[in-house]
C-alpha cells in the first residue's frame, strides 16, 4: 500500500539529520526538473547539506522546507517562504517539486497542512507557484484562482544576435546624444538614491500584478549589496545618465561568481519622457557584451521572467535571442477552501 508521509527539515534540524538523509534529498534534488534560475548548483550531499544551512541563515523569508516521501522513497518537496518586501501585499509563497505526475490527491493534503501551520494573517495572500501543467492540476485540487502568470525566457550566449546587438550600440548612443552609459559592478555610494528611485518607479510600472517584484529604499539596497557581495554574487549594471547626471535608466544582470551558468536578468527600464528612444536596447546590449566578456564560456544561459503583458521588455528580449522556456502560474489559495 502506498503511504505518504513527510519529514520537515528547518533550521534548527539540519545538523540532526543523518548522512544518509542528505544523501537521498541530493539523489531527488539533482534529478528533479527544478525551474529556470533555480537550477541545482549542489556538487554532492555534503555541499547541499552545507547550502541548506546557509539558506536559513541568510534568507529571513525561508519559512519551511518538507520532503514529501511515498512509503520510503523520496517523492518531491514543499517550501515556504513569507515574503514581506512586495508592494501588493505580503505573502505567503508555496513552492512544489516532484519527482513523479501521479497521486497528486494523496498530495494535496500534505501542502494544506503545511499551509495551516504557517500561515499566518499578515501574510496577507497565499501564493502557490507551478512550473508547468501538473502542478497547475495540484493549483485547482487547492481550490486557487489564477492571480498572475509569467513568462520564462534563456539566452544562450551562442545564440544572441551579435549583428543586431551591435547595431544598437552604435544607433543609440548617436539618437541619444545628451545620454552616457557606464557600468557598474556595485552601485557607489553617489548613485544609490538615483538608483533607488529609479528601480522603485519601474517596479510599480511594470504591467500588474508582478508578485515577484520589491521594494527597497537606499538604506536597503546598500545593506543588500553586502549581503550578497559575501556570498560572491555580484549585479552587473548598466546605468544611463541625462545631461544633469541623473539616473534615468538601468538594467542589471545578477550572476553568482561561485556559479555562473545561470545569470538572472533582473530589471531594465527607463523613465517615462526617455522611453522608446533605444535606451533599453543599448543598456541591455553593452551588459550582454560585458558579461560575456568577463566569464566567456561559463554561462550557459542567462534567464528571465516577465509579464505576458510586458510587450516592449518581451520585443527586445526576443530580439537579443532570448527563447521561450516555460511560464509559470501563481494561484492564490485561500484558508477556507483549502482542502482537507
Ligand atoms: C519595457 C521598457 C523597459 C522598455 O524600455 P525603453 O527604454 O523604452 O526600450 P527601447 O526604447 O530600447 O525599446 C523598446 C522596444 O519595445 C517596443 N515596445 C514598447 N512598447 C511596446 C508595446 N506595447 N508593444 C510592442 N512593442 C513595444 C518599442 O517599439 C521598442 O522596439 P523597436 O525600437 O524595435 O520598435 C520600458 O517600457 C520600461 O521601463 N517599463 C517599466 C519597467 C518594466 O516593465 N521593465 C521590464 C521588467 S521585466
Amino acid at each position: 500500500m502506498k503511504k505518504f508521509s513527510m519529514i520537515e527539515i528547518n533550521k534548527k534540524d539540519v545538523k540532526k539529520m543523518p548522512a544518509e538523509f542528505w544523501k537521498q534529498y541530493f539523489d531527488m534534488r539533482i534529478q528533479l526538473n527544478e525551474p529556470p534560475g533555480q537550477k541545482t548548483p549542489f556538487l554532492d550531499a555534503d555541499d547541499l547539506k552545507s547550502k541548506f544551512s546557509d539558506w536559513y541563515k541568510q534568507d529571513k523569508e525561508l519559512v519551511s522546507t518538507s520532503i514529501v516521501k511515498k512509503n520510503d522513497e523520496f517523492y518531491g518537496y514543499i517550501s515556504m517562504r513569507r515574503q514581506t518586501q512586495t508592494y501588493r501585499d505580503r505573502y505567503l509563497q508555496v513552492f512544489y517539486n516532484s519527482l513523479h505526475t501521479d497521486d497528486i490527491k494523496n498530495i494535496v493534503p500534505l501542502i494544506s497542512k503545511q499551509i495551516r501551520k504557517y500561515y499566518k494573517e499578515s501574510d496577507g495572500k497565499i501564493l502557490f507557484l507551478t512550473d508547468n501543467s501538473t502542478f497547475s492540476r495540484l493549483g485547482e485540487e487547492l481550490k486557487g484562482r489564477i492571480g498572475e502568470h509569467t513568462i520564462q525566457m534563456a539566452l544562450n550566449p551562442k545564440d544572441v544576435n551579435k549583428d543586431l546587438i551591435k547595431k544598437w550600440m552604435k544607433e543609440s548612443p548617436v539618437k541619444n546624444e545628451d545620454i552616457r552609459i557606464e557600468f557598474f559592478d556595485k552601485i557607489p555610494d553617489e548613485h544609490i538614491k538615483g538608483y533607488a528611485e529609479l528601480f522603485d518607479k519601474l517596479m510599480k510600472e511594470m504591467p500588474k500584478p508582478h508578485y515577484f517584484s520589491c521594494s527597497f529604499n537606499a538604506d536597503e539596497l546598500k545593506k543588500k549589496q553586502e549581503d550578497v557581495s559575501r556570498k560572491n554574487i555580484v549585479s552587473y549594471t548598466y546605468l544611463a545618465f541625462n545631461k544633469e547626471n541623473k539616473i534615468i535608466g538601468m538594467t542589471n544582470i545578477v550572476i553568482n561568481k561561485n556559479d555562473p551558468k545561470y545569470p538572472y536578468q533582473y530589471m531594465t527600464g527607463t523613465y517615462k519622457e526617455y522611453r522608446n528612444c533605444g535606451i533599453s536596447k543599448w543598456l541591455k546590449a553593452a551588459n550582454f557584451l560585458r558579461i560575456d566578456k568577463d566569464f566567456k564560456g561559463k554561462i550557459r544561459e542567462i534567464i528571465t521572467e516577465t509579464s505576458p503583458d510586458n510587450y516592449g521588455s518581451k520585443r527586445i528580449s526576443k530580439l537579443m535571442g532570448y527563447k521561450y522556456i516555460g511560464c509559470r502560474v501563481y494561484y492564490e489559495l485561500n484558508l477556507d477552501n483549502l482542502p482537507e
